[in-house]
């Protein structure tokens, strides 16, 4: 297992590049099952999850290769079975269950268990998918999911999950007639998505709306495609120029798909401008306390409450964060305090008072945006901070501590 050791206190200073969105490129790369011909994307981030993923395609007969940022798949001799061996280690391996149900007619993958942030059930993925006309049955901790043929439904999903909609509407562009997703998840992965199945021939309207239109068709064919840029890579750069009091040039930043988190930064204020080149992320006075709610997209992200709130651990006076799309997305709570933040946690609710500085101290990541959260934290804190179980970080960041690195923060990776 490896660890970041990060000497803080450096204002970081410079330029940093954002690639693709790990939570675009996965449905996507599922998405390739549904495709007759070998698709090509391009900005696919070079981090755990996807590799992981490929690893996935791969047992179950697509055939995946990496040339650079690039990744071509051709999903030639599938069969329908995603081993335990592989879905535990990513809650986003059930993803491939719609595909694989409207291309084979079944599927089988193993159940994934409750995560660090939540028990993340999979109830409204199965749902929606048995209202296309999937069968689901439970055995040995597998779902095991059949059909005869998918058939367009209205598919009402009960709170809008990002996980779900792209499930069901990957099944939806395969099935017979129309399909309306209502109450659909709205973030720009789930557009990214949709975009690339039109770009292979699928027939969507309203992506980014709550309610999306899939005329089914028969097939779909092989093409290029670009995923877009990360936008919580993106937004964690524009906190660790905030949080060292340094000025960084983030390009390839997804502006308009970040303004909820552009519009709190400035609140507590950091001074965020887009400019030709990127978008130039430095303080604009002192740190101020500032609250926030997460929210499905376009509210606040629960992917950047963790970095803000580190941020907020060092802005005068008090911030109050709710975090109401998981119910267990805290854990970086008590590693900010050992570091001499004050925090305390009542239910979903975290209320923050700023102190002028932090410690480094030995701390451990629990999960992938609480373990950003830690890396951040230590760049800003006095002396020496560790940051354990590293790995959480490099599903969703590639190479962070090479990119924080060039941006002048001292840090190293080290193995356990
Ligand atoms: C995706 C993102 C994750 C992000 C989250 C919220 C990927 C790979 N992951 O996760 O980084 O934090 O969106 O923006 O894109 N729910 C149910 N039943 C279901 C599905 C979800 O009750 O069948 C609940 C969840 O427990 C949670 C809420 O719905 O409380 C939202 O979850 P969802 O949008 O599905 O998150 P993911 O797709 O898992």
């Amino acid at each position: 297992m490896d660890k970041l050791i990060i000497e803080g206190g450096v204002p970081l200073k410079g330029t940093v590049d954002v690639g693709g969105a790990k939570n675009a490129a996965l449905p996507i790369l599922f998405a390739a099952i549904l495709v007759d011909g070998p698709v090509r994307l391009k900005n696919v981030p070079d981090t755990q999850d996807i590799v992981t993923t490929l690893r996935l395609l791969r047992d179950i007969g697509c055939e995946c290769r990496r040339e650079g940022e690039e990744v071509v798949l051709d999903a030639k001799n599938l069969h329908p079975e995603a081993p335990y061996e592989i879905v535990r280690k990513m809650r986003a391996s059930v993803l491939c269950m719609g595909p694989l149900l409207a291309r084979l007619g079944r599927v089988r993958a193993a159940l994934p268990g409750g995560c660090n942030i939540g028990a993340r059930p999979i109830d409204l993925h199965l749902k929606g998918l048995e209202r296309l006309g999937a069968k689901f049955d439970l055995a040995g901790g597998d779902m095991v999911g059949s059909c005869e043929s998918l058939k367009g439904a209205v598919v009402h999903f009960d709170t809008p999950t990002v996980g779900g909609t792209e499930n069901v509407l990957m099944a939806a562009v395969l099935a017979e007639g129309e399909t309306v997703l209502e109450n659909a998840a709205k973030e720009p992965e789930v557009v990214d998505l949709a975009n690339f199945l039109a770009a292979c021939g699928a027939k969507i309207a309203g992506q980014g709306t709550s309610e999306i239109r899939v005329r089914g068709v028969s097939s779909l064919t092989g093409c290029g495609y670009g995923i877009i840029p990360d936008r919580i890579v993106a937004g964690t750069y524009l906190v660790a120029a905030g949080i060292t009091d340094g000025e960084v040039l983030v390009r390839n930043c997804p502006f308009a798909e970040l303004e909820p988190v552009v519009l709190k930064l400035r609140s507590m204020g950091m001074g965020i401008e887009k400019t030709p080149e990127g978008v130039l992320a430095k303080r604009s006075g002192p740190l101020r306390g500032a609250d926030l709610t997460t929210q499905p997209h376009p509210g606040f992200p629960t992917d950047m409450q963790a970095q803000t709130m580190a941020l907020m651990c060092l802005a005068e006076g008090a911030s109050v964060v709710e975090e109401s799309i998981f119910e267990n997305r805290f854990m970086h709570v008590p590693e900010f305090c050992r570091m001499g933040a004050q925090i305390t946690v009542r239910g979903r609710t975290a209320m923050v008072r700023g102190v002028s500085r932090l410690k480094g101290a030995p701390v451990m990541a629990s999960d992938l945006r609480g373990g950003a959260a830690l890396v951040l934290a230590g760049l800003a804190a006095s002396g020496t901070t560790q940051v354990r179980r590293i790995y959480h970080v490099d599903r969703g960041y590639e190479a962070i501590e090479k990119k924080l690195g060039g941006l002048g923060a001292r840090i190293r990776r080290e193995r356990e």
